[in-house]
């Protein structure tokens, strides 16, 4: 049976629970999102947006998964947390994207009745199927809403329809859905990171009160110059993202819109150099 959007919208804000959005790019997930979201902000329901799209990402830049939580109080769209994965894709980390997604999705169900679990595209092959399997073990979701065009979903829907914590629909396509080139992407990446390091200024630090991962020389190329890095305070908590510039003798130079850079104790590089622009330079392929 397929489900009308508007039906399904009815059922989840009655019942409320984790929702989780299952679909190949392109299907209406996060579109439906939205949706869903404004229309418990106008209920007054306590709702949870928690954007594990870290490719086209909605709340905050790429490489990071976003949180936004909104209240009647507080019913503008704000970033309430972000976590850091590292790349723009799953490939080579499944660790932080799992971690991180259930870290937010826990510290939503604290503050929210109603959550919404957006996901990436990533849903061919056994990469695709493992993927989302661990994702649904590791949140039990009450909803899984699959986005099907025609049987793509048909093998990571088997590997969880005995799971009774959830309940799986399938559901509408819209029709004149539009199918954004690889152009459009990338462009929409880089309006992104612009806009995320839009107030940004670059910092020398010394080298040796900071911590490394991972170490320089376990990077996949030995050159760390414009690969885009998370930092960490003390506690192993996410500060902001940064563009690390250059590594001297003593000291390195990264570029954040980070004020308190004394926090700084720890900074975990990703797997693409970006340039102060937001344009994506190299994407380096994961060896692990
Ligand atoms: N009902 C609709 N009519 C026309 N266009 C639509 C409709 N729903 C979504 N779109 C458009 O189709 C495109 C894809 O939709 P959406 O971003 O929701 O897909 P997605 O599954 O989240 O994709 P991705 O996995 O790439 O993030 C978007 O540009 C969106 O604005
Ligand atoms: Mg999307």
């Amino acid at each position: 049976m397929i489900f009308s959007w508007e039906k399904i919208i009815e059922e989840i804000l009655d019942k409320k629970g984790k929702v989780f959005l299952l679909g190949e790019s392109d299907s209406g997930k996060t579109t439906f999102a939205k949706t869903l979201v404004l229309k418990a902000i106008k209920d007054d329901i306590l709702v949870g947006w928690v954007d594990a799209d870290i490719g086209q990402s909605t709340i905050g830049p790429p490489t990071c998964i976003g949180l936004s939580l909104f209240s009647p109080e507080s019913p503008e769209f704000k970033i309430s947390e972000l976590y850091f994965v590292g790349n723009t894709s799953p490939h080579g980390r499944f660790v932080p994207l799992i971690m991180g997604t259930k870290k937010l999705v826990d510290l939503a169900c604290k503050e929210s009745d109603l959550v919404v679990i957006d996901t990436t595209g990533a849903i061919t092959g056994a990469f695709g199927q493992s993927l989302k399997y661990q994702k649904i073990l590791a949140f039990k979701p009450d909803f899984l809403l699959a986005f099907q065009r025609e049987k793509e979903l048909e093998k990571i829907i088997d590997s969880i329809k005995n799971f009774d914590f959830l309940k799986i629909y399938l559901m509408e396509i819209p029709e004149n859905i539009r199918i954004r080139t690889r152009g459009e992407r990338a462009k929409n990446r880089q309006e992104k990171f612009k806009l995320y390091f839009k107030n940004s200024k670059s910092y020398r630090l010394s080298q040796k009160n900071i911590s490394f991962y991972p170490s320089f020389n376990f990077l996949p190329s030995k050159n760390p110059d414009n690969l885009i890095a998370g930092l960490k305070d003390s506690s192993g908590e996410f500060l902001a993202l940064s563009i690390f510039i250059k590594q001297f003798d003593d000291e390195i130079e990264i570029l954040t819109p980070l004020k308190n850079i004394e926090k700084i104790a720890t900074i975990e590089f990703g797997d693409i150099r970006v340039n102060q622009n937001g344009e994506q330079l190299e994407y380096i392929p994961s060896n692990y």
